[in-house]
């Protein structure tokens, strides 16, 4: 079973958003299996990358939407990518410092935080202005 099963809860209804956000889940699921399997430490340096890419992928893609339709809230969940980012990018430093799979639970503990919180908190948050404009479907 997938370490990171996708629930409707998770859908905003912004297609290419939730594609997106269920490519991170995957991502995150991969690295779960890598530890499982005991392949942690070999395994984080390449997630770590496509994570970062992915990751700053996503955001603009997000941002760029907030700015187009001028969502009240934008400065706001862009500071929260902010912050993401950063920690995705200090998490990186670490392990290429040599901290190897010690940043292992620590990374997992970190981005299933950003999945849940991020996604059903500060996402959603965007879910019913995108309805009304008519980008988000009401019932994904
Ligand atoms: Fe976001």
């Amino acid at each position: 079973m997938s370490y990171f099963t996708w629930q409707d809860k998770f859908d905003t209804g912004i297609d290419d958003v939730d594609r997106e956000h269920r490519i991170l889940a995957d991502l995150i699921s991969q690295l779960h299996d890598a530890f499982a399997s005991g392949k942690g430490e070999t395994a984080i340096g390449p997630v770590l990358e496509v994570l970062i890419e992915y990751t700053d992928y996503h955001f603009k893609r997000e941002e760029a939407l907030m700015d187009q339709y001028g969502y009240p809230e934008t400065s706001a969940h862009k500071a929260e990518h902010d912050s993401l980012k950063a920690k995705v990018y200090d998490i990186r430093n670490r392990y290429e410092s040599g901290e190897g799979s010690a940043i292992g639970n620590e990374l997992l503990a970190f981005l299933h935080f950003w999945l849940y919180f991020h996604i059903l908190d500060v996402d959603m948050a965007f879910r019913d202005f995108f309805i009304a404009k008519g980008v988000a479907k009401a019932n994904p």
